[in-house]
This record gives C-alpha cells, sequence and structure tokens, in this order.
C-alpha cells in the first residue's frame, strides 16, 4: 500500500485528447468558462468496497483522481481549484481511516516537495485552507514547506481544504474581528461583510464559480458556506475517482446555462454592499460630528436648523465631503487591521518552516 503510493505523483502523464475532446474543449472555451472551482470530492469508500478495495485504497484512487481533474482544469482555463481533502467532522472517523488519510498526505505533500521543480514549471500555487494546527506537527511542516515554495506562482491556484469546515472559519473571522475591535485597531461599526469576508482563509480567492459534487449526495456538508452564496452547484451522480472529463465538461456547461442569471445576481449583491457601506459611512460619521459638536456647543452640518436652499446645498457638499474623509479614514484602520491578521498567520507558517542558520 505504502509503496502504490509514493510512485503516484501531482503531475502524471498526460494522454494525448482524443479530437472529440479537442471538440468539446473548443466548444467550450468559446463560452464563459469558470475560472475558480470548488470540489467536494465524495464517494471514494463506495467506491472501495464497490470495487473491493481496503477504505484507504478508495482515497488513494481519489488522490490520483484529483491529480488528473487539475490537469483537465489547467487545460480549459480554469486558474483556480479549491478542493475539500479533509473535514474537521472527518477526526470522527475511525482512527485506522484517520491515519491512512494523514499517512496518504504526508506521502502526498513530500512527494510535492520532491517534484518542486514541475511545480514551478506548472507555476501552480498552493495554498492550505483551514486551522491546520489540529494536523500532526510533521504534516503541518510538509503543508507549510508546499505554501512557501510555491507562494509566488502565478498561474493557477489550488486550494486545499484541510482540517477545515466552512462554519470554524467564520467562527475563526469572527474571533480575529472581535480581536481588531478589542485591541483598538477597528471599531465595531466597522463590522461588514466585506470586512468579515476579508478574515476568512478564503480571503486572497476569487469568487467561487463552479462547485461540483460527486457520489449523488445533494448537500454542502459545511464547505465554502459564505463563498458559494452565489455560486452555481453541479451534484454528479457518480463517485469520485469515477469522475471523469465528459462529467467536467458536463458541469462547465451547466455552468454556463446558468451563468448570466449568476452575474445579475452577483452585481446586485455588489450594489447592495456598496449601499449599505455608503449608509452606515453617513451614520457614524454624523454620530462623530454630533459628539465633536456637543462637545462645542455648536450645530453639526447634515442638521440645518434654518434650511434655505443655500444652505443645503453647502451643507450636502459638506456633509459628502465628510462622508468622504470618514470612508477614508475606516479604509486605513481596515488596512491596518487585515496587515495585522495576515501578517500573523503568515508567521505561523514561517514558524513551520525549517530553520536554515
Ligand atoms: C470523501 O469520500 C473523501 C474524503 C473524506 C477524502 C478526500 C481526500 C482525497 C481524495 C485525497 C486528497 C489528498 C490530498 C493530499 C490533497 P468519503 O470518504 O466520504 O467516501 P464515501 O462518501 O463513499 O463514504
Ligand atoms: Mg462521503
Amino acid at each position: 500500500f505504502k509503496r502504490k503510493i509514493q510512485i503516484m505523483t501531482w503531475f502524471p502523464e498526460r494522454r494525448r485528447p482524443t479530437w472529440l475532446q479537442r471538440l468539446c474543449e473548443a466548444i467550450l472555451k468559446s463560452g464563459p468558462v469558470p475560472q475558480h472551482v470548488a470540489i467536494i470530492m465524495d464517494g471514494n469508500r463506495r467506491f472501495a468496497v464497490k470495487n473491493s478495495l481496503e477504505k484507504c485504497e478508495g482515497h488513494v484512487r481519489g488522490f490520483d483522481k484529483l491529480a488528473e481533474t487539475l490537469e483537465w482544469c489547467l487545460d480549459l482555463g480554469i486558474t483556480e481549484v479549491t478542493v475539500y481533502a479533509f473535514s474537521i467532522e472527518n477526526f470522527k472517523r475511525s482512527p485506522d481511516e484517520v491515519n491512512g488519510l494523514m499517512e496518504l498526505s504526508r506521502q502526498k505533500f513530500a512527494k510535492l516537495l520532491e517534484e518542486r521543480n514541475l511545480i514551478q514549471e506548472h507555476q501552480v500555487c498552493v495554498r492550505i485552507i483551514g486551522d491546520i494546527s489540529l494536523l500532526p506537527r510533521d504534516l503541518q511542516e510538509l503543508l507549510a514547506e508546499a505554501v512557501s515554495i510555491s507562494a509566488n506562482n502565478k498561474r493557477a491556484v489550488l486550494n486545499v481544504c484541510f482540517a477545515y469546515t466552512a462554519r470554524d472559519d467564520m467562527c475563526n473571522a469572527m474571533r480575529e474581528l472581535s480581536s481588531g475591535v478589542k485591541d483598538g485597531f477597528i471599531r465595531e461599526s466597522d463590522i461588514s461583510e466585506n470586512l468579515l469576508e476579508k478574515c476568512l482563509y478564503t480571503s486572497h480567492s476569487r469568487s467561487v464559480d463552479l462547485l461540483i459534487r460527486t457520489s449523488g449526495e445533494v448537500r454542502l456538508s459545511d464547505f465554502l458556506l459564505w463563498e458559494s452564496a452565489y455560486t452555481c452547484l453541479a451534484f454528479v451522480k457518480v463517485l469520485w475517482p469515477e469522475f471523469s472529463i465528459w462529467h467536467l465538461y458536463a458541469a462547465i456547461l451547466h455552468y454556463q446555462r446558468n451563468y448570466n442569471k449568476i452575474q445579475i445576481a452577483r452585481q446586485n449583491l455588489m450594489i447592495e454592499r456598496e449601499r449599505l457601506q455608503r449608509e452606515s459611512d453617513h451614520r457614524c460619521m454624523l454620530e462623530e460630528e454630533t459628539e465633536a459638536c456637543s462637545k462645542l456647543e455648536i450645530i453639526p452640518p447634515g442638521k440645518v436648523s434654518i434650511p434655505t436652499t443655500h444652505s443645503i446645498i453647502t451643507q450636502n457638499k459638506n456633509v459628502q465631503a465628510l462622508v468622504q474623509q470618514y470612508a477614508e479614514a475606516r479604509t486605513e484602520r481596515e488596512n491596518v487591521f487585515l496587515a495585522h491578521v495576515y501578517t500573523k498567520r503568515a508567521d505561523f507558517i514561517k514558524s513551520l518552516l525549517p530553520k536554515h542558520p
């Protein structure tokens, strides 16, 4: 079993595409291709049972399918792929299976480090999404090294969700925001969807366009719950190790059929967010001004006592400028806070890297 794992690579020998594949690819590429695809690779154990294999062998086949799928995605021009490799819930599986999955991951990431020239050649940046402090220390170190050696690669991104659930990610983001307020980086009123999103592990990712789940299950199982609010969902009735390029083409076609509606929904979301932010900035600026003016016993802008056309126009201009000024100060607070959060995360990864004297 161990020997078999070792031979398998992240960059399998590529088979020449058939003319039919080339044709389908060309047709799909003439439409909008999802830039970010997320995958719940479900059905490995059922595949093992169906084929009289050990459970762990099902996961090994699952990994091979992942390596193959990444090549298909690169060929199609998909620039970001996020996969659910290990959920926090998976720790509840039998110790044998958990250890098997940890060992598989150790082998695969060690292999990835061995193949570092290939990862540079393909220009793939590997990111780990999740609370890796829950993993064995040696695996944390391997993951950190994979992240570190590939950090500057620009062609594509592979996000591996490891020790991850979406709700844990959101709780963690809320804790970051709460400490940000407590430590004086941000104010409570600065907390918005936009800022919370930037505290998630996926903060550096583009929005998820297409989410595929194999095995016929039709639920999200705590995967990318925040990020998939405006994502096209494709539930495929095939076990993950049986997933083929044709299933991928079909999922992309499904995405293309729903593309316009998804874009409209996303645009509306952005407009609504901007409106809410403007309103919040306006409200906060007024509160700030009212407080400042009450100390000096003068009438705050926006609260005109004798409304004349001239005074309203002047006041409005004044108010707009003050809102703008407030928004700039808020953005500055947010940027300093986020830089602090990201530095903390980068320092954690650095602390796991081998120390060079
Ligand atoms: C779900 O199938 C699959 C997993 C919990 C593990 C997925 C992991 C891999 C494919 C390997 C990835 C490894 C690396 C290094 C990225 P299941 O176990 O729930 O199967 P079932 O639904 O048939 O029970
Ligand atoms: Mg399952």
